[in-house]
């Protein structure tokens, strides 16, 4: 669609930056925090661990001040179960208390409007030993961790994101790290998990609203369009298929109160369908989110099943994440994109192409809580020139303001990462920052924060609220 004139990003638009928690902060036993899965888990050798990170725990100040003197609105960033219950259930830590009171209050200094994910793939270990997301009792401990967030913070914050990606951690278990020994769970084991997700979800985010009368609640999901491969009605079928069972179903439970019909049919056909308690439904229909957050980095190209196990391929660039699944779709290639080092397909159009989807499938605002480019980022005399990260954020956000032209409500961008963190699997070699750490992936250096070239540039951007884009 073409316009004659584009609409303006709105007056009071969130420009913001993400971090998670366990790949910015370290400090990963200070304070009184115990270990999350994550602490536990067995992540690739060759890369940094999570144990020190970005060392943004300590240097949260001096960050959220650089954070501030790039123009920021919002910030994102996750606090972690296990500093602030460190028992999964039961005391609340005072210390952890009192760190997110401090970072939030040094937001608000600046004007910066926190924006807080409560749960960034981090359960706490004990409460994996005891059967973690896949025993139902863990849906009781997540209301009760986030009764002491609404309690503590609930009058500071505004914007609360419930589960990052729960469909990645369905979907794709293998990409947060593998539990000791190596083994994933089955996927009736994930689908039984991921009911107990939404069900925890739906009590928080009726409880938010119960607790903080001005807060604001909502799922943030990684969510993408799909394209078939060709115009072959099969690739069509098959490009929905995996649109439906990837996104739409991870989002129509939180805000229409059930699963998809199709990825129901896909659970029950398969053996996987969750156990459901009689409350169920109540518990998901007695509450809805106040908006969508969104994670977008891709889009997919999908072609029909072949019915067997060729249907399965690694990404190429990222051997971790397997797509195709058999009987359902396999991937495909598109001779239309790009894609970055690591073979993640770049498509500003998907990005537009994918809000208008999700805008016209759930009618709420949209916040966009992740986007950006993953590079082996290099300082050469003190300077970062990431031209690549400049054009790539450029082009996603001319996407969003053709979406805004296009009628989708998207009211703030807050794109991946703040500053340079530690990837899920791929260490420093793959940078996201505005801001550079220095370090490397076992020699921590100082950890001097550097302004790279993409930090003046979208300092520029928000200043002008986007308007030379
Ligand atoms: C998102 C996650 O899926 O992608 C982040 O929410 C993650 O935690 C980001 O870091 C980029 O992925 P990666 O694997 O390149 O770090």
């Amino acid at each position: 669609m073409q316009y004659s004139e584009l609409k303006a990003f709105p007056t009071g638009f969130l420009w913001g930056a993400s971090t998670s928690a366990y790949q910015a902060e370290g400090a990963w036993d200070e304070d009184g925090k115990s270990p999350s899965i994550i602490d536990q888990y067995e992540h690739p050798k060759e890369y940094a661990d999570f144990k020190v990170a970005s060392d943004h725990y300590h240097r949260y100040k001096e960050d959220i001040r650089l954070f501030a003197e790039l123009g920021l609105k919002a910030y994102r960033f996750s606090i972690p179960w296990t500093r602030i219950i460190p028992g999964g259930t039961g005391p609340v830590n005072p210390a952890g208390i009192a760190h997110y009171q401090d970072v939030i209050r040094e937001c608000r200094r600046y004007g910066i409007e926190p924006v807080v994910t409560m749960y960034h793939f981090d359960l706490p270990y004990c409460l994996e030993e005891k059967g973690g997301w896949g025993n139902r009792k863990t849906v009781q401990a997540f209301v009760e961790y986030g009764k002491a967030l609404f309690t503590h913070f609930g009058s500071e914050v505004t914007y609360w994101l419930t589960i990052n990606e729960q469909n990645t951690m369905i979907l794709h278990p293998g990409a947060i790290g593998l539990p000791a020994g190596g083994k994933l769970p089955s996927k009736k084991e994930l689908y039984q998990q991921n009911h107990h997700m939404m069900l925890a979800q739906a009590k928080v985010m009726k409880l938010c609203h119960e607790m903080c009368p001005q807060g604001k609640i909502g799922p943030a999901l990684n969510l993408t369009a799909m394209y078939p491969a060709s115009s072959s009605p099969e690739d069509s079928i098959a490009a929905h298929n995996w649109e439906v069972l990837r996104c739409w179903n991870f989002a129509d439970v939180p805000v229409f109160g059930w699963y998809h019909p199709l990825a129901w049919r896909y659970l029950e056909d398969r053996g996987l369908a969750p156990e459901v308690e009689e409350e169920d439904r109540a518990i998901l229909q007695g509450a809805t989110p106040d908006f969508i957050a969104m994670n977008y980095y891709s889009t997919a190209t999908i072609a029909a099943s072949r019915g067997d196990a060729s249907d399965v391929s690694a990404r190429a660039g990222d051997q971790q994440i397997m797509l195709g699944e058999e009987g359902v779709y396999r991937a495909a290639e598109n001779p239309f994109v790009s894609k970055t080092k690591y073979g993640w397909v770049i498509d500003p159009s998907g990005f537009r192409y994918t809000l208008r989807k999700v805008y016209e499938r759930y009618h709420l605002p949209v916040l966009i809580t992740e986007n950006g480019i993953g590079a082996p980022d290099v300082i050469e005399d003190g300077q970062v020139h990431d031209d690549y990260r400049i054009a790539f954020i450029r082009d996603h956000l001319h996407a969003i303001r053709l979406a805004i032209t296009d009628g989708v409500e998207v009211f703030g961008y807050c794109p991946w990462a703040a500053l340079d963190v530690v990837s899920t699997h791929q260490g420093y070699q793959k940078r996201y920052g505005f801001l550079y750490v220095d370090r490397d992936e076992f020699d921590l250096k100082e950890m001097k924060r550097v302004k790279k070239d993409s930090f003046f540039w979208y300092q520029k951007v928000i200043e002008e609220n986007g308007a030379f884009l």
